[in-house]
């Protein structure tokens, strides 16, 4: 692979494998089979004087035009196109410093576009997909390779095999990835990596604890309900931990404020929370993170049945504030709520919680940004770059106690919708009555977590962005 930009100049890879080829290349650029234009592709089969099968020309705009969005597009219309032919080697030569962004960034891309290109979702097909044919990827540089580019490298390894497992389990339907499915993944973590200890905590352990909130969630459905926690240990045991508490609705019907039956299918997705937590642990331990962290996942479904919860329940909370449920579809606050409370127990410098929160928040910010509420600045800042650095973007919305009222209830300390008006905030609102105690961030990924329609599913985002988040600690 090697680029083209738009005036037809051929990039500096581009032009030693065109003086190789006999200025084949520039030849067939001057023809005008292929405009440069920013992710255009132009396949080439057994160019003389250049021993690969193939070349694949890449259009990469007007040069030093590229900013992130457009080298990203670049990066993943030339992996589409290399997966579309039957090559299991390649070399690509898009590292080069005048496609215009850094090479580390460029690298850490490329191995997330690679990834997403050859992900396939077919386990439970009974003929696999299309197969992917590459087998090896080699980032090459013209010059010797920057410092740190190496890691780079590992990092971004690591960070799509943390992507590939949260897609995996984010795709699974729910009669499949149950919430003893989900603890048995984080087991399974906990043996894989020795730096992971993972615990598995029952309903009866719950009941203990007082997580009247989170188990008035599971009470229509017959699947038992789990909080697992894994804990990670990367660096001295008396150094606080960062935890992550990830939203883990294994199928969530809206329970007795049942959700209209279009599309109910995608809410197999509401415990990608949870699977971009399993998956940044795996992702933290393959790298060897020299930092704690512990994972928090309340896991279970949200069914209507003679037994389930209705509107108008009161229910309390393991931090002893009682709850009015309102709308039994808001189920997601009410176990985070549980967990939230529940993570104060391992002395957290910071708590990062991650759930398909609300519909709301796809209303406000599309499928782009997820929404970011927090009750520390200097934390919403560091996750809003760690976000951008990695392309895994966050934005902000605003924790005012003027929408803390619409909270109130006539009969508990408060009730567990807050209306339409802003309700990605108000959702927010309710969780920081739990958060009181540390320094916290909520991560709404509604309308990021998955694709719908004819490319549904999992995207395994937030899992870079809490990756980086991460790693830019470890490094401080
Ligand atoms: N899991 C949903 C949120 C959701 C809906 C995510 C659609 C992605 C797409 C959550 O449990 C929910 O149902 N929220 C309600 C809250 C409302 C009842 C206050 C919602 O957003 O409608
Ligand atoms: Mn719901
Ligand atoms: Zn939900």
């Amino acid at each position: 692979m090697a680029g083209v930009f738009e005036n037809g100049k051929l990039s500096k890879a581009a032009q030693i494998l065109d003086k190789a080829a006999g200025h084949r290349l520039s030849d067939i650029v001057a023809q005008g089979d292929i405009s440069g234009k920013a992710a255009s592709t132009l396949l080439l089969q057994k160019v003389p004087g250049i021993a690969a099968e193939r070349v694949l020309l890449v259009g990469l705009g007007k040069y030093g035009e590229q900013n992130s969005k457009t080298s990203i597009e670049i990066l993943r219309a030339a992996f589409n196109a290399l997966g579309s032919t039957a090559a299991k080697d390649a070399i690509v030569y898009l590292t080069d410093e005048d496609t215009g962004k850094n090479a580390a960034w460029v690298v850490k891309q490329a191995v997330l576009a690679a990834a997403e290109s050859g992900y396939r979702s077919d386990s439970l097909k009974s003929k696999p997909a299309k197969p992917v044919t590459l087998k090896n990827l080699i980032l090459a540089t013209l010059n010797k390779p920057a410092a740190g580019l190496e890691a780079a490298l590992h990092q971004a390894v690591a960070t799509t095999h943390g992507m590939k497992l949260a897609k995996d389990l984010g795709n699974l339907p729910g009669n499949v990835c149950t919430p003893s499915y989900l603890a048995t993944q984080a087991l399974t973590l906990g043996k894989k990596h020795k730096s992971i200890k993972t615990t598995v905590l029952e309903e009866k352990d719950m009941q203990k604890l007082g997580m009247g909130s989170f188990l008035s969630v599971t009470r229509g459905s017959e699947q038992p309900a789990k909080l697992i926690t894994m804990e990670y240990q990367g660096t001295d045991k008396k150094q606080k931990p960062v935890v992550l508490v990830g939203k883990g609705i294994t199928f969530d019907s809206g329970g007795i404020s049942i959700k209209p039956g279009a599309e109910m299918d995608e809410m197999k997705y509401d415990m990608c929370g949870a699977a971009s937590v399993l998956g940044t642990m795996q992702a933290i331990a393959e790298m060897g993170l020299k930092l704690n962290v512990v994972a928090v996942i309340p896991s279970c479904e949200n069914l209507p049945s003679g037994t389930a919860s209705k509107p108008g329940d009161i229910v309390t909370s393991m931090s002893g504030q009682s709850i009015e449920i309102l709308n039994t579809d808001a189920e997601g606050r009410l176990i985070l709520c549980d967990a939230l409370t529940y993570s104060a127990k391992f002395k957290p410098d910071t708590v990062i919680d991650i759930a398909t929160l609300t519909g709301a928040c796809v209303i406000a910010l599309g499928h782009v940004a997820s929404g970011l509420l927090s009750n520390q600045q200097d934390l919403a800042q560091e996750l809003l770059t760690a976000g951008e650095q990695v392309y895994d973007r966050a934005w902000q919305l605003p924790l005012f106690d003027e929408y803390q009222p619409l909270l109130d209830s006539n009969f508990a300390d408060m009730q567990n919708i807050g209306g339409r008006a802003g309700g990605t905030i108000t959702a927010a609102c309710f969780l920081s009555r739990f958060t009181k105690d540390y320094r916290w961030a909520h991560l709404d990924i509604a309308g990021t977590a998955w694709k719908s329609g004819k490319e549904k599913g999992a995207t395994g985002r937030p899992v870079p962005l809490l990756t980086q988040y991460l790693i830019n600690r470890a490094g401080k």
